[in-house]
């Protein structure tokens, strides 16, 4: 078979791991944690069709070997900015004096459909290159920033929601737009987007600061008018943007309340960081539905503040996790789930592996009305999965030689490893080839040689 063709009926051979339930909190051994080791996973038609631990017919089976490699269901992102990856590590700032001296410029410059396209393509391949095979994403402004998006991971059939973002105030000129503007261009997205293939659109006010009354009262419209619409923002991250909303919203109760107010939350509704709420925001939260995004790594490089994850749990809303790059260092979810278990740490609190694994796969996929279609490895959902070293480098795979349980296994494996563990990422069963440091290693080769 050619590189480029891709077989009806595939069979995966490797050390399968997804999640029957939610695990419970610090259990080692749970029985939520499903492990096959050295099983095949057959995907027909990009659909999942069974586990066995025998290989199937090869005269009706493409057969592909990976024993002694990790396979899982891909990673759930459920809050990044495509945009945002040439501002990765921007020097020295809060959030937002980072929104104004890094992030805003770096949007604007997608105004550019050339560089909106290109940019776009890059972001979906470098998501898939690091295991994130469904996504929450932020674009900017643009109109053609969002279409491009969907336009390249349709071209992939790969699940992802997305809406242009909404400004119309306290941001640069060329990001605001009119209130005309905004209604056009995102009943025209909703239109051509919402629903079509494996994609969804999110109404996307970037954050109450950057959007008028009118613009929120517009937003909450849009919500309602189209069923299954998701909706996304950020709420509540630092405590210099609490106290501006304070001051821009007098008469709402809480930065939260802001969107309350606008008919933004309900059990479609993703709120990023959810740093600094209190007791009516979470009780709020639980009430409608709605979740929150909890972005470890970005919270720690903008001095945003620690989530407390106690809290949301005990209030009963769901929480999912985000790169949020580029606030957040990387796109990799191994490092975000890393990044997760020390700002519990720092609060006494001990995730398992298995609480964060779950939360990136089955637990998002829930918590986002999909669960029927991604996040496990039951029959009957779509083939988004990949297949992973145990370890790339000398030091992890010392460490993993040393593990005493599955548990510590994956643990290590979590704490010590990213992107270049990826073997292969299958979209509805069709392998990527994707990889995130060759292309790199690639062009440097020519300097190299001189
Ligand atoms: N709040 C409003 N916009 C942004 C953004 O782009 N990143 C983060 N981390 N927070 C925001
Ligand atoms: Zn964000």
């Amino acid at each position: 078979m050619s590189a480029v063709m891709q077989p009806q009926r595939r069979a995966l051979r490797a050390d399968l791991l997804d999640f029957m339930a939610e695990p419970e909190a610090l259990a080692i051994d749970s029985a939520a944690v499903r492990f096959r080791p050295g099983h095949w996973l057959l995907i027909e038609d990009g659909l999942i069709h069974s586990v066995q631990p025998d290989a199937p017919d090869s005269a009706e089976w493409w057969l592909e070997d990976h024993s002694g490699h990790l396979l899982m269901p891909g990673f759930i992102d459920t809050h990044v900015h495509s945009p945002q990856l040439p501002v990765l590590a921007s020097w020295g700032t809060e959030l937002l004096d980072w929104l104004a001296n890094y992030t805003f410029p770096a949007e604007a410059q997608q105004a550019d459909v050339n560089v909106a396209q290109a940019t776009a393509q890059a972001f979906v391949q470098q998501l898939l290159a690091h295991g994130t095979t469904a996504a929450l994403v932020f674009p900017t402004v643009h109109k053609a920033s969002c279409e491009a998006l969907f336009q390249a991971a349709h071209a992939r059939q790969m699940r992802l929601v997305a809406g242009k973002v909404m400004m119309d105030r306290h941001a640069p000129a060329e990001l605001c737009e009119t209130l005309d503007a905004a209604q056009r261009d995102c009943s025209e997205l909703i239109h051509r987007w919402h629903g079509r293939g494996r994609l969804a659109y999110a109404v996307t006010p970037r954050f109450a600061p950057t959007s008028s009354d009118a613009q929120l009262q517009l937003a909450g419209e849009l919500l309602a008018a189209t069923p299954g619409l998701y909706m996304q923002t950020h709420v509540a991250e630092n405590r210099d943007e609490v106290n501006w909303v304070r001051q821009l919203f007098p008469a709402a109760r809480s930065y939260l309340d802001v969107y309350a107010r606008h008919g933004l939350l309900n059990e479609r509704s993703v709120l990023a960081h959810g740093i600094w709420l209190d007791d009516a925001d979470w009780a709020a939260l639980r009430d409608s539905g709605a979740q929150v995004a909890h972005s470890p790594s970005s919270n720690l490089f903008l001095g945003s503040g620690l989530f407390d994850w106690q809290r949301a749990r005990a209030a009963g809303v769901c929480v999912s996790l985000a790169s949020d790059v580029g606030g957040g260092l990387s796109l990799s979810m191994q490092r975000t789930l890393a990044a997760a278990y020390q700002v519990q740490a720092l609060q006494g609190v001990r995730l398992t592996a298995w609480q964060l694994l779950h939360t990136a796969t089955r637990g998002a996929a829930q918590g986002l009305g999909l669960a029927h279609e991604i996040g496990t490895l039951e029959p009957g959902t779509v083939a988004d999965v990949c297949l992973w070293r145990w370890a790339t480098n000398a030091v992890a795979a010392q460490r993993q030689q040393r593990a005493q349980n599955l548990h510590e296994k994956l643990f290590a494996w979590l704490m010590l490893g990213d992107e270049r563990d990826l073997v292969q990422t299958y979209v509805a069963g069709r392998a990527q080839n994707n990889k995130a440091h060759d292309e790199v290693h690639d062009k440097e080769k020519p300097h190299a040689q001189t």
